[in-house]
C-alpha cells in the first residue's frame, strides 16, 4: 500500500509526517527531544509521526543512546555520516525522508531542546488550515529568545534583516528559524543539491527557494529557550559562508540576472552613442552633453528592463513610480560605487583599474538586487 493513501476505519487520510532531527553531540539532549516529539503524536491522531536523526559521528554517546530509542519506538530511524556542517546533515535527511518514507509534511527542528514538541500541534494546525511552510518564529510578536546574548541578539537580527531583503522574502520575519513544517511537494520542487550551503545558512537558502517554488508561509511564535546541555555548534566558519550566501539569495533566477545584465551593457552604448549624437551632430558642449546622454540610457535601461527582463512580475506600483525608484537606487550604487573604488584605491590601494572594476561589480550586483528585489518586487 502506498505511505501516502493510508486511512484509517473511518476513512481519514493519515497525514504522514517526519521529523529531521541533526545532532551532533546531543547525547544528553536526544532522549527528551525525541520524547517529546512522540508523546504529541496521542494530540493529533490523523497523524503519524516518524523521526529521523541525522547524526554526524558524534563523538559523545549519542549514537548509542539513538540506537536505545531505536528499540523502544519503531518509527524512529537514524542515518549517519561524517561532520561536514548543519546545512549539509539537513540535505542529507531531508532527501532521505522524501525517498525512504514518502511524507506529506517534514519537520526541521533542532535536537538540544530549544525547539518546544508541545508546539507541534499548533504548526499542523496551521498546515491543515492550508499552509504549505510554517516557521516557528522568534520574530513576530509573542515570540522571544531570552537566553540569547546582545551579541547574538544583534547578529541574529542583522542576519534575517539581510535575508529578507536580498533573498525577496521580506514578508518573513524569521528566515534563519530552524523549527519549520514544509509540505513535501513544495520541498521536493527545490533542487537541494543546487543550495550550495553547507552550514546554518542552509536555512536561509532553503526559505528563500520554497518561496520561489511558490510555498505560502505562516509564522507561528516561539520562546527560543535555554540548550538543554552542551553548547551552540555555530561557529566563524558558518557566520562567514552566511554573508558570502548573501549575494547569491537574490540570484533566484540566474536568467533575470543576464537579461538584467545585458541591459546594463546596452545602456553603456546608448550612453555613448547619444553622446556622440549630441555633440557631433547637434553641437551641444562637452560638458552638457553628458547629463542627457546619462538620463537616455538610464531611461532606456528602465524600459527595456520593465518590458523585457523583469516582464513576467506582476507588479503594485504604476510605472512612474517604478521609474523614481530605479533612479534613487541608480543614484545610491552610484555613490556605492564610488566609495568602494575610493576604498580600493586610497586605502587598500590597489591598481586604480582594479579599484573601479571592483567599485563596478560591486554596484552592479547591488544595483540588481535592489531593483529586482524592491522597484520591480512581485
Ligand atoms: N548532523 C549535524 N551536523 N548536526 C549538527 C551540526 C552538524 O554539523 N551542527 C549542528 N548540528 C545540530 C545540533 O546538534 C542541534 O541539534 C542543531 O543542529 C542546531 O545546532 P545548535 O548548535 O544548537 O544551533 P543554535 O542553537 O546555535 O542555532 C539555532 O538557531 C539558528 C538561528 O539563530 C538553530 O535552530 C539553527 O538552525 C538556526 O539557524
Ligand atoms: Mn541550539
Amino acid at each position: 500500500m502506498d505511505l501516502k493513501d493510508k486511512r484509517d476505519s473511518l476513512g481519514t487520510k493519515t497525514v504522514e509526517v517526519c521529523f529531521v532531527l541533526p545532532t551532533y553531540n546531543e547525547e544528553k539532549n536526544i532522549r527528551q527531544t525525541v520524547e517529546g516529539i512522540f508523546s504529541n503524536q496521542i494530540l493529533v491522531p490523523t497523524s503519524r509521526f516518524r523521526v529521523l536523526v541525522v547524526d554526524d559521528n558524534s563523538s559523545d554517546g549519542t549514537q548509542k543512546e539513538v540506537t536505545r530509542l531505536i528499540a523502544k519506538y519503531p518509527d524512529l530511524h537514524m542515518i549517519t555520516g561524517d561532520k561536514k556542517g548543519l546545512g549539509d546533515a539537513y540535505k542529507r535527511g531531508l532527501l532521505y525522508a522524501l525517498s525512504s518514507f514518502k511524507p506529506d509534511f517534514v519537520f526541521q527542528m533542532d535536537s538540544d531542546g530549544q525547539h518546544d514538541p508541545k508546539l507541534i500541534p499548533a504548526f499542523i494546525e496551521q498546515i491543515n488550515a492550508g499552509y504549505s511552510l510554517v516557521v516557528g518564529s522568534r520574530f513576530v510578536e509573542g515570540g522571544s529568545t531570552p537566553d540569547f546574548s546582545f551579541r547574538r541578539k544583534f547578529i541574529s537580527r542583522l542576519g534575517n534583516l539581510l535575508v529578507r531583503y536580498a533573498g525577496g522574502v521580506r514578508h518573513i520575519r524569521d528566515c534563519t528559524s530552524g523549527y519549520r513544517c514544509i509540505s513535501s511537494s513544495h520541498l521536493e520542487k527545490c533542487n537541494l543539491g543546487f543550495l550550495s550551503t553547507r552550514g546554518y545558512s542552509f536555512q536561509s537558502s532553503l526559505i528563500c527557494e520554497l518561496v520561489v517554488q511558490g510555498a505560502k508561509c505562516k509564522e507561528i511564535p516561539i520562546t527560543f529557550s535555554r540548550r538543554n546541555s552542551g553548547s551552540s555548534k555555530l561557529s566563524l566558519r558558518d557566520q562567514v559562508e552566511f554573508i558570502l550566501n548573501i549575494p547569491k539569495l537574490g540570484f533566484h533566477s540566474h536568467k533575470d540576472f543576464i537579461k538584467y545584465s545585458t541591459v546594463g551593457f546596452s545602456g553603456l552604448f546608448v550612453n555613448l552613442g547619444s553622446y556622440i549624437f549630441l555633440t557631433r551632430y547637434l553641437g551641444m558642449a562637452e560638458v552638457v552633453a553628458p547629463i542627457i546622454s546619462i538620463e537616455t540610457s538610464l531611461i532606456s535601461n528602465f524600459l527595456l528592463n520593465n518590458f523585457w527582463t523583469f516582464k513576467k512580475r506582476n507588479l503594485e506600483r504604476a510605472l512612474i513610480s517604478r521609474l523614481m525608484q530605479f533612479h534613487l537606487v541608480m543614484g545610491f550604487t552610484g555613490i556605492f560605487n564610488y566609495l568602494t573604488f575610493f576604498l580600493m584605491f586610497k586605502i587598500v590601494m590597489v591598481n586604480d583599474i582594479l579599484a573601479n572594476l571592483l567599485g563596478i561589480g560591486v554596484a552592479a550586483i547591488l544595483n540588481y538586487l535592489i531593483n529586482s528585489n524592491w522597484t520591480w518586487k512581485k
